[in-house]
């Protein structure tokens, strides 16, 4: 097979997005939305990529390090076909280039892999709209084949009933590309170098143009404002949606979900409305999720139970847990099967062994807490001590009272019941009782304060 070069062209001003950040940095679903064009130009395997960005420095560049790409800059802007131009000393003429746009994030692999089997010919990706508006029209002759792409601003008004538009994602043959862009002119309305003018020169050379057809219209949409992002992360989640419920996944309301990265369910998960979910994420069998919970990062065991605004971030938890309603589990968090995190409890860097409970109202940091412990209501490990943390040790089978402070570094032995509102500032022995010697003082006769009458 011939090998594929892919080039991005990325260096648009992205004005009517009124933002200081280079357009194509912007996000959808979660990610820039040139990552979304890398991800995908990646799957096909070419031997090079090569980004042509412009606007905001090197912040495309610098955003988008981690990819094997050659960054490539267009000062001034002067149009596709130049924007293209400031690559082609980087391709190989050996090679096929294809032609994708930093703000068109969501071109599909299918249909970039349809356009690669289409022939070693110029192809276009065309799309029949029924509002063709903006777009350049596809031209064609009595016999249907591609004549010529002209530009909106420079079509007839006959032209301008065409309703199958240039998407601009094209593939062509690096040497004959090479020798087409050289012959650019700019004598046109906007007096830019015009990429769709190859496809007169290649139709002039006798070369036959193919087009192909994009498998779903959202894939070809650009990105000029916020609304028309708005729109297309709208589109996306949709999307997301309705591919998770062909999966089986019961899902409140389509609508309302948001999937930022990649979520995988077992089967008869629920979803409640107004979910988050972000980076990689995994449901296990029987995984109920409540309304408005936010899950980054995390796999949840078969049969957990999430309930309505938890936080979940960067955190395992294992099989037939209960988290929340409004429970937090922050980076670092490790939940062994059958525990039970309650309403307004934080937990952090921590592993809780099976059946342990905190069910109400605290704080376990940088904890090792064993099986069957119970941790009674607004319980805090102070694991701070002003400039180091250090580690709580619960051990198997503690009681520990309500509003109990444990100041770390502190082991709770196996077996030991700590009383309520004790400040365990020294490690408490296996299966004691321990507790701070209280006094409860009774003053007789005490009245409280009258309300004064002005
Ligand atoms: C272009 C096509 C048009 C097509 C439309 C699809 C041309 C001449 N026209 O028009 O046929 O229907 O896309 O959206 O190609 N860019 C650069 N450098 C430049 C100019 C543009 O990198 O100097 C990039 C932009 O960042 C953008 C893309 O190329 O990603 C398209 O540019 P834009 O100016 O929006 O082209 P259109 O006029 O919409
Ligand atoms: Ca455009």
């Amino acid at each position: 097979m011939t090998p594929l070069n892919i080039v991005i062209l990325a260096a648009g001003k992205g004005t009517r997005m009124y933002s200081e950040m280079p357009k194509v940095l912007h996000a959808l679903a979660g990610k820039p939305l040139i990552q979304h064009v890398l991800d995908c130009a990646s799957e096909l395997k070419p031997r090079q990529i090569c980004v042509v960005y412009g606007h905001g420095g090197e912040a495309v560049p610098k955003a988008m390090q981690q990819y094997a790409a050659r960054f490539v800059i267009q000062e001034p802007q002067l149009g596709t076909g130049h924007a293209l131009q400031q690559a082609m000393p980087h391709l190989d003429d050996d090679s096929l280039t294809m032609v994708l746009y930093g703000d068109v994030p969501l071109i599909q692999y299918s249909t970039l892999h349809q356009m690669a089997q289409a022939g070693n010919g110029l192809v276009l990706l065309t799309v029949h709209l029924a509002n063709p508006a903006g777009y350049g029209r596809i031209v064609r002759d009595a016999q249907g084949d591609v004549l010529s792409i002209v530009e909106e601003k420079d079509a007839t008004p006959e032209q301008r009933e065409i309703q199958e538009v240039n998407t601009g994602i094209l593939l062509a043959p690096t040497k004959s590309l090479r020798a087409w862009l050289a012959k650019l002119q700019n004598n046109n309305s906007q007096g830019e170098y015009y990429l769709t003018d190859i496809v007169c020169m290649a139709v002039q050379q006798g070369i036959v143009v193919h087009t192909v057809q994009p498998v779903h219209e959202w894939e070809i949409h650009g990105i000029n404002s916020k609304s028309q992002l708005a729109v297309l992360e709208r589109t996306w989640q949709l999307v997301a949606a309705s591919r998770l419920l062909v999966q089986g996944v019961t899902i409140a309301d389509p609508a309302r979900i948001d999937v930022r990265g990649k979520l995988s369910c077992g089967r008869d998960v629920e979803i409640d409305v107004g979910c988050i979910f972000a980076g990689e994420v995994s449901l296990g069998d029987n995984v109920r999720v409540g309304a408005y919970s936010v899950i980054r990062n995390a796999s949840i065991g078969e049969g957990t139970e999430i309930a309505a605004y938890s936080h979940i971030d960067s955190s395992e938890v294992g099989a037939h847990c209960h988290i929340g309603p409004y429970a937090r589990l922050r980076p670092g968090t490790r939940l062994h099967d059958g525990v039970h995190i309650g309403n307004f409890v934080e937990v952090k860097n921590s592993e809780i062994a099976t059946q342990s409970k905190a069910n109400h109202l605290s704080y376990i940091g940088d904890s090792s807490v064993g099986s069957r412990v119970n941790i009674g209501a607004g319980t805090i490990t102070c694991n701070y001590d002003g400039v180091n943390k250090h580690r709580t040790i619960i051990e198997d089978d503690v009681f520990i009272g309500s509003d109990t402070q444990l100041v770390a570094p502190v082991t709770v032995g196996r077996g030991a019941t700590i009383g309520a509102g004790t400040t365990v500032w020294k490690n408490a022995p296996a299966g004691e009782l321990t507790m701070n010697d209280k006094t409860q003082s009774i003053k007789p006769g005490w009245k409280r304060p009258q309300k004064v009458k002005k």
